[in-house]
């Protein structure tokens, strides 16, 4: 066996955030700082040996070389078997399936999710275990602790692995299966779905427009929405990845996904518009004239679940990251099912999920999933809406009215001040929360303060606790306002302030988001100083 011992020195910034290690591409090209990553990885996973790693990524640049290196020190590390995608390529929710579907210890994927890729761009490595979910904190703790003390990683001498050709073969003595990415996730998506009524209801001329972003997706959206489902060729464009996502911005809201929007708001809308990200587990859901917030989506998706054969029993729960809108948490209460609320990131929902209390999760920035997989998935979320709105013969926007009229709407938006300098960003929050304890006693801009704290999440089914999760300040009248530093950002800071405003069923609920949000964007910004100390006088993104 041609294994090596390489020597090596530790870099100190190999810390994952919240989706795994995420840094610019060059930074990754510096000598060994992926091997080093890795090795200090494996070296935190006991009882490795024999057992069977999934690899695949969204096919950024950079995804191919990684993938090399991976499979050549998981042979040296004693894996017994991987398993890749073809052409490199597996989603993140997809990924999350392969793991689950052929019981693999856990899982490699490579990306850099929304950010935008290329020689320029951003990379990423993040782990998954065994139940297809991204590796709790214990993992990634004990990842970071192992890369600062690295001497050394083991890789096989060996050559690349022809990723383009299905079936197996041989690195030392490590079985390397390329698997279609495609076909193992459509065969689940078929179980969930009423493909009957939704293959219908495109044969009666409905029109729907999904653009991949030159991202993962593509080929899983041309399968199943233009294959399975017998959409009309040139329903989904941008089909084909690419290395640099075309120079795009794999991000799908509405400033990257902008012609999408217009088209979707224009006097030729298809009836539905969705878009997907980098690495697919993201999902923008707009209809004909009506954008759908990711908040209110979840909802949405929650409240009409059962009309899916996968829920046709109903769900045992929802959960939805704390700077999410409390859309979901109305629909929790009239089902009478669990709700709970967790730190940004998915890996929060994985013990919820794995313990059967909850089946339908979701976060503010575009993902909704499911306990089909243990990732979101955007691809999942399109599939619901198109199932919903094939079983109620309705539209988005009558769909979304509707909810609105039954459970109340909350207005929503996420101000995000991006590139902001580290330490002004680190002190803006720092004062903020040394100002809490004032404004819980004293109010604030004349109003009541019911709430003002820094969140902390107790696991309920684990017991752990994860600490400043972010500073919230909550109002009598049930607004709010939170902020926190972004945890996937690659130069400087990114500061994100979540708004929220309710308007109870009956209410005013046609007012323009912004408008109606006015009054707490002012608040933030003179509670937080937002303008004096960053310099900006508005946000970089509005989502
Ligand atoms: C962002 C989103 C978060 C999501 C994560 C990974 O993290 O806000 O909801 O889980 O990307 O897609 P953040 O940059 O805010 O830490
Ligand atoms: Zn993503």
């Amino acid at each position: 066996m041609s294994v090596k011992i390489i020597a090596t020195t530790p870099y100190e910034d190999q810390k994952p955030g919240t989706s795994g290690l995420r840094k610019r591409v060059v930074h990754f090209q510096q000598p060994n700082y992926v091997e080093n990553f890795i090795q200090s990885l494996f070296d935190s996973l006991p009882e490795k040996q024999g057992k069977t790693l999934v690899i695949g990524g969204d096919g950024r640049y950079f995804n191919d070389t990684v993938i090399q290196i991976a499979i050549r020190m998981a042979a040296a590390n004693g894996f017994g078997r991987v398993l890749v995608g073809q052409g490199g390529i597996l989603s993140t929710p997809g990924a999350s399936h392969v793991i689950r579907h052929y019981g693999a210890f856990g899982g490699i994927v490579l990306s850099a999710s929304h950010n935008p890729g290329g020689p320029d761009g951003d990379f990423g490595i993040k782990y998954n275990a065994s139940n297809g979910g991204p590796a709790p904190e214990r993992i990634t703790d004990a990842v970071y602790a192992r890369s600062r003390v690295i001497t050394e990683y083991k890789s096989a001498d060996t050559p690349d692995v022809d990723l383009s050709r299905k079936g197996i073969q041989h690195v030392e003595g490590m079985i390397v299966e390329v698997i279609d990415p495609v076909a193992d996730y459509a065969a689940l998506m078929e179980t969930l779905f009423d493909f009957d009524a939704i293959a219908a209801m495109f044969k009666t001329g409905f029109r729907m427009r999904f653009d991949a972003m030159h991202a993962v997706t593509g080929p899983y959206a041309k399968a199943i929405i233009e294959g399975h489902l017998g959409a009309p060729d040139g329903t989904v464009i941008n089909a084909v990845p690419l290395p640099d996502f075309g120079g795009g911005h794999p991000d799908p809201n509405l400033v990257y996904a902008k012609d999408l929007y217009d088209l979707m708001m224009g006097p030729d809308a298809p009836d539905f518009g969705a878009a997907s990200d980098g690495d697919g587990d993201r999902n923008l859901v707009i209809g004909r004239g009506r954008f759908v917030t990711p908040s209110d989506s979840l909802a949405i998706l929650a409240a009409n679940a059962h009309l899916a054969p996968g829920y046709a029993k109903g769900i045992a729960g929802i959960a939805r990251s704390m700077p999410t809108s409390a859309a979901a948490d109305r629909v929790a209460e009239k089902l009478g099912i669990e709700m709970h609320e967790t730190p940004t990131g998915w890996k929060f929902f994985g013990n919820l999920l794995d313990a059967g209390r909850v089946t339908i999760c979701g976060e503010e920035s575009a993902g909704t999933g499911s306990d089909h997989v243990r990732e979101k998935d955007g691809l999942w979320a399109v599939l619901l809406w198109l199932n919903i709105i094939a079983r109620r013969g309705a539209g988005v926007d009558e769909i979304v009215r509707e909810h609105w009229a039954t459970y109340g709407r909350n207005y929503y938006s996420r101000h995000d001040y991006e590139e902001v300098d580290s330490e002004t960003a680190n002190r803006l929050m720092a004062d903020l929360r040394a100002k809490l304890p004032a404004l819980l006693a004293d109010g604030f801009g004349g109003r009541e303060i019911v709430l003002a704290d820094d969140f902390t999440y107790h696991d309920p089914v684990d017991g752990s606790t994860s600490a400043s999760q972010g500073v919230r300040i909550g109002f009598a009248d049930g607004s709010r306002i939170v902020f926190r530093l972004s945890g996937t950002g690659t130069v400087g800071a990114t500061l994100r302030i979540y708004l929220e405003r309710y308007e109870a069923p009956g209410g005013d609920h046609e007012r323009e988001t912004q408008e109606a949000l006015a009054d707490l964007v002012a608040l933030a910004e003179s509670v937080a100083e937002i303008g004096a100390r960053t310099g900006r006088a508005a946000p970089s993104v509005i989502t």
